[in-house]
């Protein structure tokens, strides 16, 4: 896509050459890991370095990384088969912010007779620990956070909810989808006991993820039918796509402090240029507590979809955390939760930067975005 300048890193991130190298090698090797023979040996060789490379860039051991297909798996396996001492937790505390794929298994939850308790977050997006403390009600409770939202790149004080997760002998299951590769994410120093991440989300492939399961925690296969990951999910592994997991986390683990600081500077760049060329704009969510590649920003008075479809014909891809369904636009759940209104959450749009993002491509963003603005504002207003 010559010329197209794409901020829509936390939809899904291009691949990078060195993962593209290493999944086209891998996808010649046609092995199965659960074979014992020489083939089956070479897969089984490949899928534990990988292993080897997530645990590293986690502060893991290898033992506590089940694969999965991807994040949505990894949030529905630690929600449904977190258990303790073989029983399920009659209590699950999230957010109301939270991503579907904890939102949704929280519903099937709650209608099988699970209790769940849906915390409010303040007007930044982000939990109060005291909040999250208050509602553990038991040992048997599940806590369910998320480290980075997807929508704002708020990042959750996830350290304190952690230490009141842990005082009160609970579980704490964190989606760190879209932190992993971003800022650090050390289980070695948090301590959670389930963490989800995603290889598509740090220029990765998709179709590949990972569920952190720190040693000694019960967990109930979701998919069953196999021995796999230590009977934890059922099913022959993606080799490919967790040879390329493996290598977007090596790179992760290698570049995190250069990649953070430059992603910060071509965001702050967009915020500044838009700040200062655009009228009645606003900021969405905590801008100190903020994944370094996130901006999300609400443009009053315009319809996000309408800014989003004219930013797509002049070659700039974003997004709006608002839905689509059966024709009507529906308000991100996000925003609301934060106290903006249904016509504000309608106004605003994603950016995210990522790899391969240029200062001069920024700067395009910036001629555009003015005149695009105006004649948006201007048709909404007939
Ligand atoms: C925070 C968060 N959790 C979970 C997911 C789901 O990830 P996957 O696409 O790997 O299923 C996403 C993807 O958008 C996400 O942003």
């Amino acid at each position: 896509m010559a010329g197209r300048i794409y901020l829509d890193h936390n939809a899904t991130t291009p691949l990078r050459e060195e993962v593209v190298e290493a999944c086209t090698r891998a996808l010649r090797g046609f092995g199965n890991p659960s074979s014992t023979h020489f083939e089956g040996a070479a897969a089984r060789s490949e899928l534990e370095c990988a292993r080897a490379q997530v645990a590293s860039l986690l502060g893991a051991d290898p033992a506590e990384i089940v694969f999965t297909s991807g994040a949505t798996e990894a949030n529905n396996l630690a929600l449904r088969g977190a258990v303790r001492s073989s029983r399920v937790p009659r209590h699950l505390v999230t957010s109301r912010a939270e991503h579907p794929s904890v939102l949704e298994p929280a519903e099937a939850l709650e209608r099988a007779g699970v209790k769940v308790t849906r915390l409010a977050v303040d007007a930044s997006g982000r939990l109060d620990p005291g909040d999250v403390g208050t509602a553990v009600e038991s040992e048997a409770t599940l806590v369910s956070v998320l480290w980075a939202n997807n929508e704002t790149g708020v990042l959750q004080p996830l350290s304190e909810i952690a230490e009141a997760v842990r005082a009160r002998g609970a579980l704490l299951h964190v989606d760190a989808t879209q932190a992993v590769g971003k800022i650090p994410v050390r289980v070695d120093s948090l301590p959670a006991d389930l963490l989800s991440g995603s290889a598509h989300k740090l220029n990765g492939p998709k179709g590949a993820g990972f569920l952190f399961v720190r040693r000694g925690l019960e967990l109930e296969a979701w998919l069953r039918g196999g021995p796999q990951e230590r009977g934890r999910r059922g099913g022959t592994e993606n080799v490919v796509g967790i040879v390329g997991l493996g290598v977007a986390c090596e790179l992760a683990e290698r570049e995190l402090p250069g990649r953070a600081r430059r992603m910060a500077a071509l965001r702050d760049r967009l915020w500044e240029g838009l700040r200062t060329r655009v009228g009645a704009l606003g900021r969405n969510g905590s801008t100190t507590h903020v994944l370094p590649n996130t901006l999300n920003v609400c443009f009053e008075g315009l319809p996000g979809e309408i800014l989003l479809e004219a930013l797509d014909l002049e070659g700039v891809s974003v997004s709006t955390g608002a839905a689509c369904h059966s024709g009507s636009t529906v308000a991100s759940h996000v925003l609301l939760a934060m106290g903006l209104s249904p016509e504000q959450a309608r106004a605003s749009l994603r950016f995210s930067v990522g790899h391969g993002v240029e200062e001069a491509q920024i700067d395009r963003v910036l001629d555009l975005v003015p005149d695009l603005v105006a004649r948006v504002r201007e048709a909404a207003e007939r």
